[in-house]
């Protein structure tokens, strides 16, 4: 059954419980990225349109120490909210208590209060990541409906999604949440065929879930990145000092196995001799010296993959081709990207940092068909796992 949607419940004069992702990076007091912000406004500026009142919240980082607390403080993100959706945010520097709870019952219709780092609740006791049913439902008790936009944390089962879900009558999904179900549920449950995955980062451990899951339901798993060599070197290629794990070679070999074809590698490597914004050398992958190390997918295997993806009706990418921060070992990653982007009549679904990063810094996320703001959660989702934080909504 589906889950209900922001738009199916009554906001009016309503005290609207909304969880958001904000958690964003920043370097030294600054944001680096918003993204995550700007995916919320649209649930949030719905909420204040609707007539209802808006009480905002996120976590921060990970809260673990008291020292954790000022690199957590979610002052400044609640400052660059209330700017980029162009109206006034009361921040309350509080998790709970009378300040909270006086600030929300003086709240009018269209206003927005935004509290502080849900995870300052796990200082003493992780009330907030053991979701502590007291938690929740004190948090449930500030609002008349829960709405959960946080997709980024829909894998954690927390008193801020799950703990007020379940403490509250009514509860639906945002926007942003309605679409990455739309989009990486719909490659889960149905995707249409020619179904084609791009895989990369540093490690097959990270993502032995998604590609026995995609051994199910793609037709195609084109993999690049570190995780490449593991494989290269399960069907006997000298990798020379490339990425390994060599616990998972014996993994490698049975996933190759399950796949049946379906598993497609790369035929070269951009190499160096260290591990170094160098120009690099490109090799056959079967043609690596023991000295090096391959650290980006080479032109030939950019090519064929390219060719894979062409006539794709579904396409799934999570992970960079190389070392994308270099900028000698960008092309992969730049390449897979502006090949996907380039797709007609195909769904096209990005997810993980930096292959997002990738695509915004391609200026390319409107040539998306969803660009995905979570990790973690997007990951989990895609290996078929049902996620707490969507799973606790009410059903339409
Ligand atoms: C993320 O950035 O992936 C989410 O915000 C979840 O954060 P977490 O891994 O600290 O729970």
């Amino acid at each position: 059954m589906a889950k209900k949607v922001v738009s199916d419940l009554n906001l009016k004069d309503k005290k609207v419980l909304i969880r958001v992702d904000f958690n964003v990076p920043m370097k030294d007091g600054v944001i680096t990225d918003d993204t995550r912000i700007r995916a919320a406004l649209p649930t949030i500026k719905y909420v204040l349109e609707q007539g209802g009142k808006a009480i905002v919240f996120s976590h921060l980082g990970r809260i673990k120490k008291a020292e954790d607390l000022a690199k957590g403080d979610m002052a400044p993100v609640a400052k660059h909210f209330a700017e980029l959706l162009g109206h006034k945010v009361t921040f309350i520097n509080a998790t709970r208590g009378k300040e909270l709870e006086d600030a929300i019952s003086k709240m009018h219709d269209g206003e927005v209060v935004m509290f502080q780092n849900t995870r300052y609740e796990d200082l003493e006791g992780k009330k907030e990541s053991s979701n502590d049913p007291e938690l929740g439902a004190y948090w449930a008790s500030l609002g008349d409906v829960f709405v959960n936009d946080a997709f980024g944390t829909a894998h954690r089962a927390h008193a801020s999604n799950v703990g007020i879900a379940s403490h509250i009558k009514e509860s639906a999904a945002g926007f942003l949440l309605e679409k990455e179900i739309k989009y990486i549920g719909g490659a889960v449950d149905n995707p249409k065929h020619p179904y084609v995955a791009i895989l990369g980062g540093a490690k097959v451990s990270d993502k032995i879930g998604v590609i026995s899951e995609l051994i199910k339901k793609a037709d195609k798993i084109l993999i690049g990145g570190g995780m490449m060599f593991t494989f290269l070197k399960a069907l006997g290629n000298n990798i020379g000092k490339s990425l390994c794990e060599d616990d998972k070679i014996d993994l490698a070999k049975e996933l190759l196995k399950e796949a049946d074809g379906k598993i497609i590698l790369p035929v070269d490597t951009v190499c160096a001799k260290e591990f170094a914004d160098v120009k690099g050398e490109v090799k056959d992958v079967n043609a690596l010296a023991s000295d090096d190390m391959g650290l980006d997918i080479g032109p030939k295997t950019l090519e064929l993959f390219t060719n894979e993806l062409k006539g794709a009706a579904t396409v799934v990418w999570n992970g960079p081709m190389g070392v994308f921060e270099m900028k000698n070992f960008e092309a992969g990653t730049l390449g897979v990207c502006e090949a996907i982007a380039h797709l007609e009549n195909a769904s096209t679904i990005v997810g993980g940092g930096d292959s997002v990063a990738a695509v915004e810094k391609l200026g390319y996320a409107d040539k998306f068909s969803h660009v995905s703001t979570g990790g973690g959660a997007s990951l989990e989702y895609l290996e078929g796992k049902v996620l707490p934080g969507i799973a606790c909504l009410s059903e339409k």
